[in-house]
């Protein structure tokens, strides 16, 4: 990917998201993670080469702001893809009310972004991403803007999601733990390539104690490493 001012991006990327597998790319600011998300989402089109999204795939994203409609309540926000997308209205409210719910946000469906805490917030974007059941789900850095408490119980919340749903994901992260504990594959990128691939062995849905162990702390250790020596 190279822009038109020049800037090459991205160079000699080889990367497939098989259905319901989570993949995760970590590498430092300015590597090329959002250009790979936006080209993934079809925003940008490769310079070079070539890229295949499955023809009907229905795509969603979650980026570091929840980007909530302030005038808009919880539900209406989530309801808005359902609106967007032209289904019946008891059917859309059915739907955003269960997405509220599998985000443990069933009693904060009547407030509005401003009175929801971050990590609440990013309940709802979650909730508004999933409820369109799409087969690829896009995260650029979900949680960096989150407290490390609020951070592990949503890095919990998502596995139990992608365990019961499965949708295929590119999940960025700065933060190798969050990397190895969602995915089932850890990309490790330095400038505008991808110098590493760590396949992660354990089933879904992983404990949130298995962060404790010490086979998560070698495998982060090793991801770590690469990581350094590709930056
Ligand atoms: N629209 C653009 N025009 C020119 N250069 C860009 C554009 N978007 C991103 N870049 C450059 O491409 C590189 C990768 O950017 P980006 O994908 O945002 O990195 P990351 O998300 O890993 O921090 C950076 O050098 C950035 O400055
Ligand atoms: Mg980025």
């Amino acid at each position: 990917m190279v822009f038109e001012d020049g800037t090459r991006a991205l160079t000699g990327i080889d990367l497939a998201v098989a259905p319901g597998e989570l993949v995760t790319l970590v590498g430092p600011s300015g590597c090329g993670k959002t250009t790979i998300l936006r080209l993934a989402a079809g925003l940008l089109a490769p310079t070079e080469g070539e890229l295949t999204v499955a023809a009907d795939a229905t795509t969603s994203f979650v980026f570091q702001d929840p980007t909530l409609l302030e005038w808009r309540t919880a539900l209406r926000n989530v309801e808005l893809v359902g609106e967007l997308r032209g289904l019946p209205r008891e059917e859309r409210r059915a739907r955003a009310l269960a997405g509220l719910d599998a985000v443990g946000l069933a009693d904060a469906t009547a407030k509005h972004p401003r009175q929801l805490s971050g990590g609440m917030r990013m309940r709802v974007s979650i909730a508004r991403a999933l409820v369109s059941e799409p087969e690829l789900a896009l995260f650029d850095e979900p949680f960096g803007a989150l407290d490390e408490i609020t951070r592990l119980h949503l890095q919990t919340l998502l596995q139990d999601l992608f365990a019961a749903r499965r949708f295929g994901a590119l999940f960025i992260t700065h933060s190798v733990s969050e990397a190895v504990y969602l995915s089932d594959r850890v990309l490790v990128m330095g400038p505008g390539t991808i110098a590493a691939e760590v396949p992660v062995p354990w089933e879904h849905p992983r404990s949130p104690e298995v962060r404790y162990t010490a086979e998560f702390a070698e495998l982060t250790g090793h991801v770590s490493r690469l990581l350094e020596e590709a930056s």
